[in-house]
């Protein structure tokens, strides 16, 4: 049977909606504007959509939930401010990165009250949900961190595993799709055990999710991808895609690997692309999308086991899907 078509757009539309209504802050202007900058860019919003599709699932309520549903979008435009400065990424979403367009210091500061922001959203949340709410979050954003930290040390680091790459994914990225799902079937009034399948089909969507964005920034299209291609190559990130090749490749291929890893860069685009030939040669890009296919198929798991209508549990399933097969 084929699952009915689902339309996003009533989700999407109640969230930009809420997010409009948002007010950051005015003066100073190079504290505040930089914020309404990078939220108005767009993006995808997946993060708030989890949130009111897991809330869905158990609720036709769903203006309580638009709020804290933002404060994960909030947070996550906050993390986007300083990864992009941490990664010296010129392009986000098409246009030039906070850091670019003003300086440093501002991406660091409007980033830090981005989070205070993203804190606020979460005050309406029921006084009998609100601690519990306000923890796992903590907890989230703590990880991030964490999976952030992780990230930045292996880039000098030459004897990384695939399960070290894999637990720092799930910390910089796949625990907050989990939080947002989590979010929003506490609020929706979802028993504990549902939460956390909810929780673990986002982290398991998640790392898919991450698998992805690393696929794409070795072999999307720059317009379409709206970032830089060939920056993870370029600053010697640890994927999946470079711990595979180096496991996988002969003599040859060794050598030019590690000319090109961990050494001064004199040619970004000459690296970019000697290293990309590789993994053609290598067949690293049908690997890594048979390890998405994998997480997205386990996670799927999680989904099944909640105890919520299967009509209800379609958007979730069709947005997985759109994730692991995007272009943006
Ligand atoms: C980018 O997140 C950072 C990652 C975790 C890969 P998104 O791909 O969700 O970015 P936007 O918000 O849609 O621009
Ligand atoms: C970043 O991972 C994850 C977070 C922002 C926490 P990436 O560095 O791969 O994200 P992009 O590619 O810049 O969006
Ligand atoms: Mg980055
Ligand atoms: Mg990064
Ligand atoms: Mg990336």
């Amino acid at each position: 049977m084929t699952p009915p078509f689902v339309d996003l757009s009533f989700f999407s539309q109640y969230l930009a909606t809420g997010l409009a209504g948002i007010s950051y802050g005015e003066q100073p202007a190079n504290l505040y504007e930089p914020i309404r900058y990078i939220m108005g860019l767009g993006g995808k919003r997946i993060r708030p959509l989890l949130t009111l599709l897991g809330a869905h699932l158990f609720t036709d309520d769903l203006a309580p939930v638009v709020k804290p549903a933002l404060a994960t979008e909030v947070f996550h435009n906050f993390t986007l401010l300083h990864d992009d400065l941490m990664d010296q990424a010129p392009l986000r979403r098409g246009q030039a990165t906070v850091h670019e367009k003003w300086n440093p210091n501002v991406a660091i500061l409007s980033g830090d009250v981005m989070l205070v922001r993203a804190y606020e959203l979460f005050l309406d949340v029921p006084p009998h949900l609100l601690a519990h709410v306000l923890r796992r979050f903590s907890q989230t954003a703590a990880e991030v961190c964490e999976g952030q930290q992780w990230d930045m040390d292996f880039e000098t680091e030459t004897e990384v595993s695939i399960a070290q790459y894999l637990d720092m994914i799930r910390l910089k990225t796949a625990v907050l799709l989990g939080f947002a799902l989590e979010l929003g079937a506490l609020l929706g009034g979802a028993s504990l055990a549902d939460a956390d399948h909810l929780r673990q089909f986002g982290v398991g969507i998640g790392l898919a999710f991450q698998l992805r964005d690393d696929l794409l920034d070795v072999y999307g299209d720059a317009a379409t991808f709206g970032k830089r291609v060939g920056g993870d190559i370029v600053s010697d990130k640890k994927t999946y895609l470079l711990l595979t090749a180096q496991a996988q490749a002969g003599a040859a291929q060794r050598a030019t690997l590690a000319r090109h890893i961990g050494q001064p860069v004199l040619d970004a685009e000459a690296k970019v692309q000697a290293v990309r030939a590789i993994y053609d040669e290598l067949e690293i890009r049908p690997q890594t999308e048979a390890l998405i296919n994998d997480y997205f198929l386990d996670a799927l798991q999680h989904l099944e086991r909640v105890t919520a209508p299967e009509m209800r549990k379609q958007p979730l399933h069709q947005l997985a899907l759109q994730l692991l097969e995007r272009e943006q």
